[in-house]
């Protein structure tokens, strides 16, 4: 018997030298390397978290449809989104306000993941390096996200810096009220000098604009306040949190040229629709040319497929990037994007996709 079985041809598919077979590898090592603290303010959502735990559950109830013989082996990946060629359809996501707590080098070692897996970054204002370090660390860095506040001339000087620094497009964000973070309140966590956001003057702290950023008690802007400055703006603009008719009609009469689906992973108000929920509503509203980039649950490659059927032409990467920076930096974040595309592509096989246009809703049996 001893023999017979030294003579069984082992299966050596999922055999494999790297550090992290999976993401789950990646999960358990970043876990292990944060603090409580850093982990609840990596994975907190609002109040009961309802929406954070909705936005990956819901992914649950696209179904598939499979049909014999219909899988193909070689299905392409690649896409061009925003003006950028992408090895699969992906953008880091813009996560800032702390991401050097996961690791020191931040936003930097994402976009040199980024570049490395052949994909495009996302920049947020509020990261810990600054917009011109972070443009200068790799050739992924994209698009610059800012959240619209205080002086218009001050959002529109960004936007100037952003666009010498090499972006080519600008995210917009807007807040107008702080969040109910409750994991955050009960750790009593406040964010030590390493969150610092880098993007402001040489005092920080004495920069308007920073200010106005935490500032709630500030001026809200309406939606002609922004088309204003989307006029003004030397860089094209795509608007994030656009999650119904309504606002994707707004975001477009604005001067969007792009729209961006998101609730920002729950973290914003609880009760919110899961986003996968509210994506084909979004792009119906839109038309088929309008790009629009959706996140806010993505965890794994057949997450992106479901939202390029539902009406995404790219999605971005948000907590499940944050993983892999913080399980091992430059390279825990390129692992992940590596399997994240890996994934991606067995799903487009089995779905008989040769290539990222071919996903529309047939892909699905069912749908909630
Ligand atoms: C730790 C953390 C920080 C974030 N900071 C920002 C930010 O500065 N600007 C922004 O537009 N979105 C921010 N987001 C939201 C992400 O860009 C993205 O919308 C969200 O993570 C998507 O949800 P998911 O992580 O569940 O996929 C942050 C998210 C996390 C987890």
């Amino acid at each position: 018997m001893t023999e017979a079985r030294e003579d069984v041809r082992r299966d050596d598919r999922y055999a494999t030298r790297e550090k992290y077979a999976s993401l789950v590898g990646i999960r358990r090592q970043a876990r292990q390397n944060l603090s409580d603290q850093v982990w609840n303010y990596m994975h907190c959502g609002t109040g009961d978290e309802v929406t954070a735990r909705a936005n990956v559950s819901a992914f649950d109830a696209y179904v598939f449809e499979t049909p014999l013989f219909a899988g193909i082996s070689n299905p392409d990946t690649g896409t061009r989104v925003l003006g950028r060629d992408l090895s699969f359809p992906a953008f880091t996501a813009p996560f800032g306000g702390g991401e050097t707590l996961f690791h020191p080098d931040g936003m930097l070692a994402v976009g040199r993941a980024a570049h490395a897996a052949g994909i495009a970054q996302m920049v947020p204002v509020a990261a810990g390096h600054s917009l011109e370090e972070v443009a200068g660390a790799s050739p992924a860095a994209a698009v610059f996200q800012m959240t619209f506040c205080g002086e218009e001339t001050a959002v529109i000087d960004m936007m100037h810096r952003a666009k010498a620094a090499g972006y080519g497009h600008i995210c917009v964000t807007y807040s107008p009220i702080r969040q109910w973070r409750e994991r955050m309140m009960e750790d009593r966590f406040s964010m030590p000098g390493a969150g610092t956001p880098s993007n402001f003057g040489p005092g920080k702290s004495d920069d308007a604009m920073l200010r106005e950023l935490l500032d709630f008690t500030r001026p809200r802007w309406d939606w002609a306040k922004a088309a204003r400055v989307i006029a003004e703006a030397p860089l094209p603009c795509i608007v994030k949190g656009v999650n119904s008719r309504v606002d994707a009609r707004a975001a477009l009469k604005a001067g969007a040229v792009g729209l961006y689906v998101s609730n920002y992973g729950g973290r914003t108000l609880d009760r919110e629709p899961a986003s996968i929920t509210t994506l084909a509503e979004v792009r119906d509203e839109a038309g088929p040319d309008v790009p629009i980039v959706f996140d806010s649950g993505i965890r794994r490659g057949s997450d992106i497929a479901t939202a390029l059927a539902l009406g995404a032409d790219a999605v971005c990467l948000g907590r499940i990037a944050a993983l892999g920076l913080a399980a091992d930096g430059e390279a825990g974040v390129k692992r992940t994007l590596d399997l994240l595309r890996d994934e991606f592509w067995t799903t487009l096989g089995h779905l008989g996709c040769s290539r990222v246009s071919d996903l529309s809703p047939a892909v699905f049996r069912s749908m909630p």
